[in-house]
């Protein structure tokens, strides 16, 4: 027996599981690399076994080079499939950039077409994660990417990506029966725009296990893997909330005859927007192949479903949308902040002190009107900061998101939120917004993508002011903001 398949796109057959490496940068972490050839034979022991298809990353160790021996080894057609992801620290992505990052997956994998490649970026406020998926667009043109996903991205902004005419297939995200922010709106994105999910953290680094039923927290957990979903169990509530989870799953695994493990990825993949699960492996060590291919052999019915959904009402949902784990706090990831990833997040803004008042500071966009209609982005006043009316534009003159006001409000409350930051207040100290909209018909798409931003920090909000746009602007705001006491220092 195989995994289950599934198209991801129209030419591309995945197996409903993924085997995730992420483990061997773990593996790795104290004892330095692996054996690439010992480890490329147990990786092409999952292909073997129908297991075919691989998630690696740009930092995960060695994986791309253990997957690239295997792959120049692999006798037969087709070949498994690599799916790696490109991480690229914020700055200016340019062609040469780009191209840079893809060759580099292309070389380490010994391959001459990345099967999919996913994107991540760290932060929306900086906006040329749009021109880096531009450019992997001309470069899939040109055959050198498969596919693009990109992962860790929110509903409003895989949306907006795909309304700004990136041809995306999927988004890889964290989804569990701990972490249900993937059933929320980015189900609704995925159906508008026909994206699947390739779901993550499925078994929160195997705490969803039959292993940790009924026993005590763990004074201490090691792998990385094991500290994050440590810390998303925390957050939905702590260690007695995972239990009653299991427990739960406990009774529906006696009932069909299979693991709490398989109970809980069988959940995952039941959405509709779930195209596989990632399961982590450690290469040479434990291995769950024939548990997991449990997976396929039952379905959960609505009693199981509600069993779960009663269990999970005693958790607190996770925060925000998926993917907020890496761009705000709790920094719900392996080191509990970006220390693993980043030094300091760049920003695509500078604010600017003014020589004549030490009050005051602006940030310049270099929008083309600035110089002529004499303003800038935003200024900062003591404590005050006005941002100018915004609008989707994209470097000098291009319009993002053409006709969707919904996506050009989502670009502009980021363009927003770097001026404010750039100021040194934080997007939670916007006090007041007004929006201008185009036509009636741009209201609700509009209205909605600002409730997704600021579901948790509600500014005062003058909307709909319909008419007077110029160029393809369906959508203008303003913001004020005033520094909260607490982050009260100069710009
Ligand atoms: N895009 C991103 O930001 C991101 C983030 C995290 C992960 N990922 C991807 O997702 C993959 C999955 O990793 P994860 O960290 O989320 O871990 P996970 O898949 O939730 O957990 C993997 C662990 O679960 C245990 N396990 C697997 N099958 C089992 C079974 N049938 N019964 C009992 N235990 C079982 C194994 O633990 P033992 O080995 O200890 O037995 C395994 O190491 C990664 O390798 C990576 O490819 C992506």
């Amino acid at each position: 027996m195989y995994p289950d398949r599934t198209l991801l796109a129209p030419n591309l057959s995945i197996s409903r599981i993924l085997t995730g490496l992420w483990q061997v940068a773990d593996q790795e972490r104290d004892r330095g690399s692996l054996e690439t050839a010992r480890a490329a034979e147990a990786l092409s022991g999952y292909a073997q076994a129908g297991f075919d298809t691989f998630d690696m990353a740009d930092h995960y160790g060695s994986a791309e080079l253990i997957a690239g021996d295997m792959l120049s080894r692999w006798e037969g057609s087709p070949r498994p499939l690599a799916f790696t992801k490109w991480c690229p620290e914020p700055g200016p992505m340019t062609a040469e950039v780009v191209r840079a990052g893809v060759q580099e997956r292309l070389d380490r994998l010994g391959v001459e077409r990345v099967d999919l490649l996913q994107f991540h970026w760290w932060s929306f406020e900086h906006p040329a994660w749009l021109d880096a998926l531009h450019e992997m667009t001309k470069l899939r043109d040109e055959g050198l990417i498969g596919e693009i996903g990109v992962t860790n991205f929110d509903a409003a902004h895989l949306d907006l990506a795909l309304a700004d005419g990136i041809p995306l297939v999927s988004n890889q995200v964290s989804f569990s029966l701990i972490d249900r922010r993937a059933a929320e709106h980015l189900a609704a994105t995925c159906k508008k725009h026909d994206v699947k999910l390739l779901a993550y953290g499925t078994l929160c680094g195997g705490f969803l296990s039959d292993r940790w039923l009924g026993k005590p927290e763990p004074e201490a957990v090691k792998d990385w893997s094991g500290s994050k979903y440590l810390r998303f169990i925390n957050a939905a509530g702590g260690w007695d909330v995972l239990q009653r989870i299991l427990r739960a799953a406990g009774g529906i695994a006696h009932k069909h005859e299979v693991s709490i493990s398989n109970v809980a990825t069988r959940w995952v993949l039941e959405h509709a927007h779930v195209a596989g699960v990632i399961i982590g492996a450690r290469l040479g060590e434990n291995q769950h192949r024939d548990d997991n291919l449990n997976l396929f052999r039952f379905e959960l019915d609505a009693d199981d479903k509600a069993m779960l959904d009663r269990a999970f009402e005693a958790a607190t949902p996770i925060p925000g949308d998926c993917g907020d784990e890496y761009r705000e706090p709790p920094f719900l990831t392996a080191s509990g902040d970006l220390s693993h990833h980043l030094e300091a997040m760049p920003s695509a803004l500078e604010a600017v002190s003014d020589p004549e008042n030490p009050d005051r500071a602006r940030v310049f966009s270099g929008s083309l009107w600035e110089p002529i209609a004499g303003y800038c982005r935003a200024v900062r006043d003591g404590e005050r900061i006005m941002v100018s009316g915004t609008t989707a534009t994209h470097g000098v003159d291009r319009t993002v998101a053409l006709g969707d006001s919904g996506a050009q409000t989502t670009y502009i409350l980021d363009k927003i939120a770097a001026s404010v930051r750039a100021l040194g207040g934080d997007p939670k100290d916007i006090l007041r917004t007004r929006m201008y909209l185009r036509g009636e018909e741009d209201i609700e798409a509009a209205a909605r993508a600002h409730g997704l931003r600021f579901a948790r920090t509600p500014p005062a909000n003058t909307t709909f002011l319909v008419g007077n746009l110029i160029g393809d602007f369906r959508v203008e705001v303003e913001a004020e903001a005033v520094v909260s006491k607490t982050r009260q220092k100069p710009a």
